[in-house]
């Protein structure tokens, strides 16, 4: 692409301005469209000193989620090797389901600094302002039938779990399915869609939304109670570039082994963030809603719910909500 091999000479000649011709020369475009490209880094936030005339250096990176940075620091073999990367979007989710339709293969990344209709689980809106959050949408192509599907959505909880504890230090806890909390706050969503037939999976697109670096000011005041920051819960600013190549990481390398060896093999790993067993809990299936204790996670990642009349009963999926004892 142009852009990327504009910034990497700018990159390469540091403090010595290069020309618009020398540009135009290297690239074999013409110089009104080397023009055209810097003028669109430059709304992407990008510091280019100087004019076609006189030359262009490279004085500051923009804080976005460029695909040219991520690839830099990535270290994966599929996830986000292809990346789409747009300013503002409706939902990454879309863009993915559109891209998959269109044969685009397993680990394709789409990422937006902005989304204008994020999607959440239950029909919900996810917000999603612009530069402060990590709003990403992965295509999957696992060889399942749709009902491990729902194991596909706890490895990546635990996957993006691990990521953040590594990188920012401090342990997140999930709530089944995986929704991950701090201090009861949530500050990651993950909503997996697919496309299947009854005995297979065509693909999925596993989409995710992390809070990174709001301030409570920046949260409507609907969310403030139950929504959070990575920056609020760590106080610091928090780097998205390594954070989303971390997570990518870990979702590669779990999903791997998820594929290779089953559910029953990460069952552990989600169960390290667990704050979910031995606690009073509602689960809404549709219309009913199932009150109990949460039990165990089963081989097949199905949560086993203890009634309040003492009968097991076996969930897949649903919306779980933890309740105080006296609520139970
Ligand atoms: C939830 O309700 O907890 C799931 C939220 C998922 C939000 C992410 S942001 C990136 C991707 N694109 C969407 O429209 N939704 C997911």
């Amino acid at each position: 692409m142009n852009r990327d091999e504009i910034l990497e000479l700018l990159e390469q000649s540091g403090e010595r301005p290069v020309s618009g011709e020398q540009l135009s020369k290297a690239l074999g475009v013409s110089r009104a469209a080397v023009w055209k490209q810097i003028k669109a880094l430059r709304e992407m936030g990008y510091r280019i000193e100087g004019s076609p005339r006189s030359g262009y250096r490279l004085e500051g990176v923009p804080d976005i989620l460029y695909p040219r940075e991520i690839r830099k620091r990535l270290q994966t073999r599929a996830f986000g090797r292809e990346i789409f990367h747009f300013m503002k979007v409706g939902s990454t989710n879309q863009v993915a389901f559109d891209l998959a339709h269109r044969g685009y293969p397993e680990g394709t990344l789409v990422i937006a600094e902005e989304q204008t209709s994020g999607r959440g689980r239950w029909q919900r809106n996810w917000f999603s302002p612009p530069r402060v959050g990590i709003w990403m949408s992965l295509i999957l192509r696992p060889d399942v039938a749709p009902v491990r599907v729902p194991q596909v959505t706890l490895v990546i909880g635990a996957a993006c779990a691990r990521a953040i504890h590594s990188c920012l230090g401090f342990k997140p806890a999930i709530k089944w399915p995986n929704d991950l909390l701090y201090d009861g706050k949530k500050f990651c969503g993950i909503l997996v869609e697919m496309e299947a037939t009854a005995e297979q999976a065509r693909f999925l697109v596993a989409g995710i939304g992390i809070n990174v670096n709001q301030d409570e000011s920046d949260f409507p005041p609907e969310l403030r109670e139950t929504a959070t920051s990575l920056r609020m819960i760590t106080g610091d600013e928090v780097d998205r570039i390594s954070l989303l190549c971390r997570t990518l990481e870990a979702l590669e390398e779990d999903y791997r082994c998820f594929l290779s060896e089953g559910f029953a093999a990460l069952r552990k790993k989600w169960l390290e963030y667990d704050a979910t067993l031995g606690k009073a809990v509602r689960v809404r299936l549709g219309s009913r809603e199932l009150i109990g204790t949460a039990e165990d996670l089963d081989e097949e990642g199905s949560l086993l719910l203890r009634l309040n009349d003492g009968r097991l009963q076996r969930v897949n999926s649903g919306e779980l909500t933890l309740c105080r004892h006296a609520d139970a």
